[in-house]
């Protein structure tokens, strides 16, 4: 990518981003961040990327997940913990119950910046800037707090420094093991998914006591002590991601060094724009969120920009209809991306066409949407005969009351109850078990077509 410079795209129109005031300090912030080191290396994002790849073939399963929001106020060892743990539950009702190897991405250590759907907020005929995320302003409404302030990008390198930090001590420290299949189970989660859980972790223990007995599990024992897990954000802060990026001195490329993965929102995405032109000259791989107004025509440009070279695990595309819609766009856009030869993973996220406001006022997703659009997803690859390839979520390990729904009943009453999300509302630790649940089922069926097929 000769014609690509790092600061490129502050030449081009940039929306969702603050106007910092204080032009000295920011420089000075982005001066310092240019000498961290970054937070990780070219050959992961490689290793992520071939993964991808497997994934756009059917040959794996993306499992991406985490916050709407990091926050500086939660962040806490319990928090990253439980929410990993969520995640090895989930991969692993997904490897057991689909046969399937899952790619486990966290939106975590990095997903501290937000677009929003408009730029100021009124609350009692107050009027304010809206909040934009910990990275950028604070969540109080005062007009003090809303004032974007540079030196927060320090704050939010240092939370996901220490986040990976940990994320990496529990991949490979002996916590991921499998032989701890039993322990992950949160406390409360009750009722048929738990004990779903449990019963197939039962399963998973015997075939383990098999393999020690028969002297197999010695030869494969990283494989089953450790995970890989990596880590994700929407690249939505220029400032912060060119200050991260750095050259691979094996290749010359360039990384964002903020994450493995960095993925361009449904309100950044102009063909023309700063996000566009920052993200197609790195080396990680790419998500693109696909919403209603995402036109085929705007697709195509959108493919050649981000991977001309059409390398496989480089770009996935998360869609994000809404639960009902899914069938009036997807199929236009499988269809477009397959006239244009494209290699993709299709990845679905039911969580962002799916956000209502309460009966009580709060906002929320009813989590049968959710798993209706996820159903849809899969009848729509299966009618196009494409590879579903991942689902993208917002969720975490804490007990909380955000969306409506699942077999622990949260109604909109409850929703005050534990609603402590820094945006939007995540599924909590059961309903994330139970879309896991759903997701290998719907991977089952999948397969179970598929060899019908071929037996034909
Ligand atoms: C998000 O993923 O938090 C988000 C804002 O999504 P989208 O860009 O799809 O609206
Ligand atoms: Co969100």
């Amino acid at each position: 990518m000769s014609d690509w410079q790092k600061s490129n795209w502050r030449n081009k129109p940039r929306v969702q981003m603050p106007d910092y005031t204080d032009q000295g300090a920011l420089n000075a912030v982005e001066s310092q961040l240019s000498n961290y080191p970054p937070l990780v290396f070219a050959g992961e994002a490689r290793s992520l990327k071939s993964k991808l790849a497997a994934a756009s073939r059917g040959d794996a399963f993306v499992l991406q997940g985490g916050d709407c929001a990091e926050s500086f106020a939660q962040f806490s060892a319990d928090g990253i913990r439980d929410t990993f743990k969520v995640m090895l539950q989930m991969a692993m009702v997904l490897t057991y119950g689909a046969k399937v190897p899952v790619v486990k991405i966290g939106r975590m250590a990095g997903q501290f910046a937000k677009p929003r759907s408009a730029p100021t907020e009124t609350v009692n005929g107050v009027e304010l800037p809206s909040y934009r995320g910990d990275i950028i302003n604070e969540l109080d409404f005062t007009s003090q707090a809303r004032i974007p302030d540079p030196q927060k990008m320090l704050q939010a390198y240092t939370q996901a420094a220490a986040t990976l930090n940990l994320l990496r001590a529990f991949s490979t420290g002996g916590y991921a093991d499998v032989h701890q299949v039993h322990s992950w189970t949160l406390g409360f989660i009750e009722g048929e998914k738990a004990s779903r859980y449990s019963q197939m972790a039962e399963r998973i223990s015997d075939a383990l006591d098999f393999m020690k007995a028969a002297g197999l599990d010695s030869k494969v024992a990283h494989e089953l002590r450790t995970v890989e897990f990596f880590t994700s954000h929407e690249g939505l802060l220029l400032e912060y991601e060119e200050a991260l990026t750095r050259q691979d001195s094996t290749s010359g490329k360039w990384l964002a060094g903020s994450g493995h993965m960095i993925w361009i929102g449904d309100r950044t995405r102009q063909p023309d724009g700063a996000h566009v032109e920052f993200c197609r000259g790195v080396l990680n791989p790419i998500g693109l969120k696909c919403g209603p107004t995402t036109t085929a025509d705007d697709l195509k440009v959108l493919i050649d920009k981000l991977n001309p070279e059409n390398e496989a695990g480089r770009l996935t595309l998360i869609a994000r209809f809404g639960a009902g819609s899914v069938g009036d766009h997807l199929p236009r856009l499988v269809k477009a991306v397959q006239e244009h030869g494209a290699n993709v993973v299709w990845s679905c996220d039911p969580m962002h066409g799916n956000t209502i406001k309460s009966s009580t006022g709060y906002k929320t997703r009813p989590f049968d949407s959710v798993l209706r659009e996820v159903r849809e997803f899969f009848e729509i690859h299966q009618a196009e005969g494409t590879v579903p390839g991942g689902v993208h979520f917002e969720m975490t390990g804490q007990d909380v009351t955000e969306c409506t729904g699942g077999m622990v009943a949260v109604s909109d009453e409850d929703l005050s109850s534990r609603y402590h999300t820094a945006c939007d509302p995540r599924l909590n630790a059961s309903q994330s078990l139970e879309l896991a649940f759903l997701v290998a089922e719907e991977l089952v069926k999948r397969r179970g077509t598929n060899a019908a097929i071929a037996a034909q």
